[in-house]
């Protein structure tokens, strides 16, 4: 009997997730099978606890769950301090885990971009920005979250701080704050289909040393992903978060190492 995994979410229809991951558990002759199931805030006790009942290796959880899973799941202290779980493990008693954060680390990595001891401006201080800023911050990066509403960059970089070192300040100055920036992350929906024009910074306020990610990756090639290209920056698309998350959750159930160009592939394929 092929082990269960799956994805819950609401709305789940256009998940990449199955896509992904059955293309590894095929790749690697593995008797496992993972499905999308759309589940509501409400029933997401029901549901994990149906899934461990029924023997499901693990789950993925995506929006509007991550934060309903803390009071669910025993969460580890990282998904804790972000305060949203997206990989929860059967094995003993529901663990939640957040690997969102690890994945943009292993997005840039693959790219010959450092993140320990790198001056990293986050844009944005809604999830995404969360988890990277956490995840960043533990592994040794000097973080400047920059938002919109100021108040949440001050009030997420205020967190941040009690596992590394970060700031909070709003979006003026942006020239400035990319100029001391070796890492400019995109975690706002600017430049997301159908407004693809949008986007934090321009070529001008970029410098060729930059490294910029863009988390938005529909459509792939994003407005400032365009501008870092004419400022002679490094570009790093978001794709790579999907699949590295993915790798990272597939890592925990199984304890194998996935084939991330088989899984990019099949997320590739969807586009
Ligand atoms: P997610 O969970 O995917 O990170 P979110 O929680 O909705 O998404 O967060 C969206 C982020 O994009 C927020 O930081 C938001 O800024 P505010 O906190 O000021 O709302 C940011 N954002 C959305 N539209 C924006 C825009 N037009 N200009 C700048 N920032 C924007």
């Amino acid at each position: 009997m092929r082990t269960v995994y799956g994805v819950f979410g609401d709305p789940i229809a256009h998940s990449k997730s199955p896509d992904m991951h059955n293309a590894a558990f095929r790749e690697l002759d593995m008797e496992c099978t993972y499905h999308a199931f759309r589940v509501s805030p409400e029933k997401l006790k029901d549901a994990l606890l149906g899934a461990k009942a029924m023997g499901f290796g693990g789950v993925n959880l995506t929006v509007p769950l991550k934060q309903e899973a803390l009071k669910i799941v025993s969460a580890d202290p990282l998904a804790e301090g972000i305060g949203a779980v997206n990989t929860v493990d059967f094995k003993e008693g529901m663990v939640g885990y957040n690997t969102d954060g690890l994945g943009a680390k292993r997005s840039l990595e693959e790219k010959g971009v450092k993140v320990k001891g790198s001056n990293v401006l986050i844009v944005g201080a809604g999830g995404a920005a969360r988890a990277i800023a956490f995840q960043f911050a533990k592994d040794g990066a000097d973080i400047t979250i920059a938002n919109r509403t100021e108040e949440k960059a001050i009030e997420l970089a205020t967190g941040v701080s009690a596992v590394g070192s970060a700031r909070g300040c709003g979006l003026d100055n942006m020239k400035e704050l990319v100029a001391d920036s070796d890492i400019l992350i995109n975690c706002t929906t600017l430049g997301m289909h159908p407004k693809t024009e949008g986007t934090i910074a321009t070529a001008e306020e970029m410098h060729p040393e930059l490294t910029v990610f863009d988390i938005v990756y529909n459509p792939l090639e994003t407005t400032l992903l365009k501008e870092a290209k004419k400022a002679g920056a490094k570009a790093v698309t978001g794709e790579m978060m999907l699949v590295y998350q993915g790798a990272e959750a597939f890592k925990i159930w199984t304890g194998v190492e996935p084939p991330i160009d088989v899984m990019k592939k099949a997320v590739l394929e969807g586009f």
